[in-house]
Parts: structure tokens; sequence; C-alpha cells
């Protein structure tokens, strides 16, 4: 098997910014709620009309720029969204003609929050054993179109956003160990009731606002915690390794207090967690991702350092992934 890597990082985040005192005057809530809540002081927000694919592009241009090679050299184009630009063709198929990928295979992948994770994990079976040579994999989403702001449980929390990788063999380094799981008897408490086949789109599903996301957040706050913690265990064994051989975690960004919660519980110190949450919120498949890119461009993963994904969301589904840089 051929050994697999990231070589080139890039990210979009859409211009307007809606901010903790803006919800203020949306919802029942305020500042000190969500700040304290969540670690959330403020959140990108697509312009209207702005889709997946379109904040995809801008994100997926920057990562082939920095990977040094062309659309053209693409294989494969593999999108996790849960917010694509609608049910179907796929946000990749969209996506591959706005790049001019033209020998790409193209297709979305669904697992919400954990969405980036398992596509770097999909994307690197191709390349490892030699179907494919180089990859793109891009996490985006526009919860915002999905966001019921008149519910101020949930509305406080999402955000819109896109990153992408490119992933290709490399001599040294690059991913070192995946694991990926999934509880489907939890799929009540994470979810988008109307518009599949079990609830087509109706006057009725409109009226009774279902198809908006509804999250049991209190409930879904203690299983994030620990199958994070689960999930960051399981593949440092995989990996034969300790925490202390990690520099940096980059976890989903569902909410401060998890993420922390998941460290401690780790042994990991404050700053060896990337976080973005404060400026992003919760983007699911673009959480992980973006905080990557984030993470690079700032210097604080260099090469040789390893590093440990973990993700976590409606399926339920979670993943974790070792890299060395
Ligand atoms: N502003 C002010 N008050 C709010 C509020 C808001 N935006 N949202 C909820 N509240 C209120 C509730 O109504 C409740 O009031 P009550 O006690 O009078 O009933 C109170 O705050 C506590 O609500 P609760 O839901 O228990 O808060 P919490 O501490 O669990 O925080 C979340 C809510 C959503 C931030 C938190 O549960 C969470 O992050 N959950 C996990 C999310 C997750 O992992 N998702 C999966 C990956 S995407």
């Amino acid at each position: 098997m051929k050994k697999v890597g990231i070589i080139g990082v890039g990210e979009y985040l859409p211009e307007k910014i809606l901010t903790n005192a803006d919800l203020e005057k949306i919802v029942d809530t305020s500042d000190e709620w969500i700040t304290t809540r969540t670690g959330i002081k403020e959140r990108h927000v697509a312009a209207k009309g702005q889709a997946a694919s379109d904040l995809a592009l801008p994100a997926s241009i920057q990562a082939l720029k920095d990977a040094k090679i062309n659309p053209e050299d693409l294989d494969l184009i593999v999108v996790a969204t849960i917010t694509g630009d609608m049910p179907f063709p796929s946000v990749a198929a969209i996506l591959q003609d706005k790049l001019g990928a033209k020998k790409a295979a193209c297709f979305d992948l669904s697992a919400a929050c954990a969405g980036f994770v398992y596509g770097i994990s999909v994307a690197q079976q191709f390349l490892a054993c030699g179907t494919y040579k180089n990859a793109l994999v891009v996490g985006v989403e526009v919860l915002t179109s999905v966001t019921d702001w008149q519910d101020r449980n949930t509305c406080v929390l999402f955000g819109d956003g896109a990153g992408a990788v490119v992933l290709t063999e490399v001599k040294e380094g690059g991913i070192i160990s995946t694991y990926l799981g999934c509880d489907g008897s939890k799929v009540g408490i994470l979810n988008l009731p109307a518009g599949g086949s079990r609830l087509p789109a109706s006057a009725e599903t409109v009226k009774n606002r279902q198809h908006f996301l509804k999250m049991q957040g209190n409930e879904l706050f203690k299983i994030a915690v620990n199958t994070m913690t689960k999930a960051a265990e399981v593949v440092l064994a995989q990996a034969k390794m300790t925490f202390a051989d990690i520099d940096l975690i980059i976890p989903h960004q569902a909410n401060a207090r998890i993420i922390m919660a998941v460290a401690k519980k780790l042994g990991i110190p404050e700053e060896r967690v990337y976080l973005n949450i404060e400026r992003c919120g919760n983007m699911s498949s673009a959480s992980t991702v973006t905080a990557l890119c984030e993470a690079v461009r700032e210097g604080k993963v260099k090469r040789g350092d390893v590093i440990l994904l973990d993700a976590f969301g409606a399926g339920l589904v979670w993943g974790a992934c070792i890299i060395k840089w």
C-alpha cells in the first residue's frame, strides 16, 4: 500500500458575519449565554443565492494552488456535506465543472460533522491501493439554509464555510491511522425531518417547520464527549501511539465545552487543542477541515508534526485520524 498525505490546503468563509449581538435581536438569547454555553462569538453566513459549491470553489482553488497541481490532474473529488446545492446531483459534480477537473470521478458523502474525516479516509483507500493518484476532499456547509431562526436552541450554534485538501502519495509521513464509527439507533436526536423520501416537501411540512435542523442538544452533549474521547483512544491504539506523541488535536467544533472536556479526559493540555469555534460556530462537515487549514496557515502545524482529527455528529457518526505532516 502507498503512503498517502495532504499536500495542499484551502478554506473559504463567506464575508457576512453574524455576531451574538445580532442574534439577540432575532431570538430571546444573550451574548453571555451563547459564549459561556458554547464558546461561540460569531459565525459566517453565506449570501443569498450562495450555495455549497460556491463556497467549495474558492477553497478548492486555494488547495490546488497550495498543492501545485492543476484541476485536470485530479482523479477524484469527494465532497462531504449535508447541505448540498440541491438533493441531486452532487456538489462534487457541480464543483468538477466549475474547476474544470474533467477526468475526476465525483461523489458526495453524508456523514454530517464527521464528514471530512470520513472523506479523507475514503479517498485514502483509492490512493493507497493505486486506483487514483490525486484526490480533492472538501468539507462544505451552508447550514444557515436549514437553520430555524425562530429556535434559539439551535440558531445560535451554526455557521457556513468550506475547507479543502489535496491528497496524494507521499514519501514520508502522511495518514497514519483512521477510525470510523456509527450508532444508527439515535437518528432522532439530530436530524432534518422533511425533504427526503420519508417526508417529501409539502405545504404541511413547511408549515410545521420540518425543513429545519432539529437537535436535542443536552442529550447529545455527554454522548459527544464520551464518543470523541473513545475515538481518539482507538485511533491512537491502532497507530501504537500515545497522547504524548500528538502535537495538536484538531477536533470538530460543536461546542468549546465538549472539546475541553474531551481534552481533559485525554490529558491533552489546552494549548495543544485548536479552536476556531469562537469565530465560526459549528459548520458540520466544514468545521474540522477549516480548522486544519487555519492551523496550517497560522504555522501551528509544521512539517513532522503529528496531528489528531476527532469528529462526531448526526447519525450518530464519528471519525478520528492521525496524520504526520
Ligand atoms: N439563549 C438563551 N437560553 C437558551 C438558549 C439560547 N440560545 N438555548 C437554550 N436556552 C435555554 C433552554 O431553554 C434551557 O432553559 P430551561 O432550563 O429554562 O429549560 C437552558 O437554556 C438550558 O438548555 P440546555 O439545552 O440544557 O443547555 P446546554 O447547556 O445543554 O447547552 C447546547 C445547549 C446545544 C449548547 C449543548 O447542549 C450542546 O452543545 N450540545 C451538543 C451539540 C452537539 O454535540 N451536536 C452534535 C455535533 S453537531
